[in-house]
């Protein structure tokens, strides 16, 4: 066996107790969040038992979850007053209900541990873990990840990145919102754009359901929602205008889905596909600080449920390269890709081939 590298085992061996370190504080920054501990932190300089008792917790466990959050850097310790500080920078990303606050995304790789045991059975023998192992908790995780991001970038940065787009909905369009989940979105746009009719569809049922009483609850007549599989999406009537929200990269026939999007647009609508910001080919995402993330969440849901129904398993880094040939091979003819406002997702643009593309 070859000698040993010693300084590359310590490199390594230091890169993979950050990494245990990062599972264990996931699942912390999971329970400072669903117990409150995070906003009360937030709200002042506090000993642990100061800090219990603003959240209605036990000391004891408020404590050596401190002992984490110190060591972690996340919290600062005071030893002669005993008093914990969570400084303003640290509670902006852990706290409130703007998109900034990235404690959700713990809920969703917790709940995709949950699943471990299945996906090892398919390590050995293939196949995949179904969207219903997943759900209902996978339903409130998403809709806790993206309602914020909604809230925050939808209008004035996902939809206002695409040109033309806000004025055609100020104006009135047919909008569809595929794989739609809670419905968020479709009932943030159909309260913005009164003069526009949308619909939002999605497989699960609970889902829908959930979409629904928001709709009824923000009163809005021009949003509708179905149960569909979108990959018998009926051709008409068709729409001006079709998004579709981190939903295409886990579907068990994309192709297909592609497909009829394609055909259930009219020949001068619009396109919006919003997916992760990644390239089809691994060694061009080296650089990327999402990837390794992606790539996990890539392996514990987004392929696996495809995979599960014998699907393609795209998964979630299909990348830019594929996306593209394959939203050609839909039918697509102008195909354009731009950033979002956030980082880590891009913006893909499409039209239908028009009457003057030759190959039509
Ligand atoms: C990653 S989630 C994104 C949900 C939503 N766009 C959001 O941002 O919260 C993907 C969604 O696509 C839905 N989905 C997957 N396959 C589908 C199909 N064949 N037909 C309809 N919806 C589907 C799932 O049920 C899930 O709600």
């Amino acid at each position: 066996m070859a000698e040993l590298d010693g300084q590359a085992v310590e490199v390594f061996a230091r890169r993979l107790l950050d990494v245990f370190t990062g599972s264990g504080l996931t699942k912390l920054i999971g329970l400072g969040y669903r117990t409150g501990l995070f906003e009360a932190a937030a709200r002042g300089p506090a000993t642990s038992t100061a800090l219990a008792d603003r959240a209605g917790l036990d000391e004891r466990y408020v404590r050596e979850w401190l002992g984490a959050m110190v060591t972690g850097g996340f919290f600062k310790y005071e030893p002669t007053e005993g008093r914990y500080t969570f400084p303003a920078e640290h509670a902006a990303l852990l706290t409130g209900s703007g998109a900034r606050n990235a404690a959700p995304v713990s809920g969703l790789i917790e709940s995709f541990g949950a699943v471990l045991p299945e996906l090892e059975r398919c390590f050995h023998s293939g196949g995949g873990v179904p969207y219903s192992a997943f759900r209902p908790q996978f339903t409130n995780d998403m809709d806790d990840v993206w309602r914020r991001i909604y809230d925050e970038h939808l209008l004035t940065g996902f939809l206002a990145a695409v040109p033309g787009l806000t004025e055609q909905l100020t104006a009135g369009a047919r909008v569809l919102d595929l794989g739609c989940g809670t419905g968020h979105a479709v009932n943030l746009m159909a309260q913005a754009y009164p003069a526009s009719r949308f619909v939002g569809y999605d497989i699960a049922a609970d889902a829908i359901d959930a979409a629904e009483q928001e709709r009824v609850a923000m009163g809005l007549p021009n949003a509708r929602f179905g149960v569909l599989d979108v990959t018998q999406l009926p051709a008409t009537p068709p729409f001006d205008v079709i998004t579709v929200f981190d939903a295409i990269h886990d579907q068990v026939a994309p192709d297909v889905v592609l497909r009829r999007i394609h055909d259930a647009l009219r020949p001068d609508g619009l396109f919006v596909m919003v997916d992760f910001k990644f390239s089809s080919h691994l060694e061009r995402n080296l650089a990327n600080p999402f990837a390794p993330l992606h790539y996990a969440i890539s392996v514990m849901h987004c392929m696996t449920v495809s995979l599960a129904e014998g699907g393609a398993g795209l998964g979630t880094v299909w990348g830019e390269e594929l996306a593209r040939t394959m939203l050609a091979q839909a039918g697509f003819g102008s195909i354009e890709v731009i950033d979002a406002p956030r980082p880590q997702n891009c913006i893909y643009i499409s039209r239908p081939v028009n009457d003057e593309t030759p190959d039509k």
